[in-house]
Formats: C-alpha cells, sequence, structure tokens
C-alpha cells in the first residue's frame, strides 16, 4: 500500500491510503470545492439520528438561514421529512473519527447518536460537546435536485464553543 499521490480537480489534496475502499465516500473523493464537514442531527419523538455533511452554507444573515442538501435515500432525510428541523455542529479538525463514524454507515444500522457526547437544548434540539458550533434550524423550503433535497432553514439558536474556538473547522481534505 502507498499513499495516492492524486489531487482533486481545484486541487484538493487526497490524503487516503490505497485499498482503504471501506473508510471512503463519493463525498471526499468526487469532490471538487474544499469545504468544512458537519453533522446533521434530526431528533424526533421516537428516534435519533446523526450524518456527516460537507454540502452546506450559509443562504442569509436576514434572514439567518443555511442550505444543506441531503440524498433522499438517508435516513437523516426520511426524519427531516416528518419533523422539519434539525440542528447543524460544526466539526473541529480534531474529529475526523467522528466525521467518519456518522457518514459511512446509515442510522438505520445502528444508533449512532449513542456513541456521541449529546446534550438537548431548551427547544429539544441536540448539540454535540465537544463541536466548534452547532445551530438549531427549522426548514423553510425544500427543492428537489436530482437525488438530493435542498433543504433551506431557518437559524433559531447558534452556540459557540469557547473550549475549541483556537481550533479550526475540520476540511474534506483533512479525511
Ligand atoms: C465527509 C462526508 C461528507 C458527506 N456529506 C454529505 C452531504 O452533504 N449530503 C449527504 O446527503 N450525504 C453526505 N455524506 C454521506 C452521509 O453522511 C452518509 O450517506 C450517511 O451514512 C447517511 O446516514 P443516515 O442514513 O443515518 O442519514 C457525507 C459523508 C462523508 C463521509
Amino acid at each position: 500500500m502507498c499513499a495516492a499521490a492524486r489531487v482533486r480537480p481545484f486541487g484538493i489534496p487526497r490524503a487516503k491510503v490505497e485499498g482503504e475502499d471501506s473508510l471512503t465516500s463519493p463525498y471526499i473523493t468526487d469532490s471538487i470545492v474544499e469545504g468544512a464537514v458537519g453533522l446533521v442531527i434530526v431528533n424526533t419523538q421516537k428516534a435519533s439520528n446523526a450524518m456527516t455533511v460537507s454540502l452546506f452554507s450559509e443562504v442569509a444573515h436576514h434572514p439567518t438561514s443555511l442550505w444543506v442538501s441531503i440524498a433522499r435515500k438517508t435516513y437523516t432525510h426520511e426524519l427531516i421529512e416528518q419533523v422539519g428541523r434539525f440542528s447543524v455542529i460544526i466539526l473541529h479538525r480534531n474529529q475526523k473519527d467522528t466525521a467518519l463514524a456518522c457518514g459511512l454507515k446509515s442510522g438505520r444500522e445502528f444508533d449512532k447518536c449513542a456513541y456521541l457526547d449529546l446534550y438537548p437544548g431548551p427547544a429539544g434540539f441536540l448539540f454535540l460537546g465537544d463541536g466548534m458550533a452547532s445551530t438549531a434550524c427549522s426548514v423553510r423550503q425544500s427543492l428537489p435536485v436530482g437525488d438530493h433535497t435542498l433543504f433551506i432553514a431557518d437559524i433559531l439558536e447558534s452556540r459557540m464553543n469557547s473550549r475549541r474556538s483556537h481550533l479550526r473547522q475540520l476540511l474534506l481534505s483533512d479525511l
């Protein structure tokens, strides 16, 4: 095995070891734009689930809103459609393991939240204790785009983790 020297389009370096296919995802290998990596967490009366996301960004500051693109086949998509709300966690550079644990297997197979340091906010949104920032979001609009849905959501509440402010965000090129 040798470290792959491939560089992805737009210069995102690929630090994968060839042969470790089980530890990769098209969201890592096929992305054309460098970006932050986070979690989308959905909490319903019956279930909670966390998935890794990289297709997300802010929409506007007035209204304070963001978008996230979620594959329709995922458990997360099913749960967001049920409750119309979710939280987005911004991960820091030392949370690669969390990103891979929540991004390579579905919550339909096992309870990913059981392994995360989650706590509920007053409105019932789940936040990650060790994340850089957590936001509570309510879906304003859903737009189908191929096999994904673009959820545009109002940000209801945000929490910054001052204990992690010295770290930078986890990026796709870290994975
Ligand atoms: C780094 C990374 C980024 C990802 N970004 C997204 C994304 O933005 N949208 C998406 O639908 N899936 C994304 N995925 C894939 C989901 O995290 C993955 O399909 C997950 O298993 C879905 O979990 P669920 O079925 O429990 O919802 C990403 C995976 C990784 C590893």
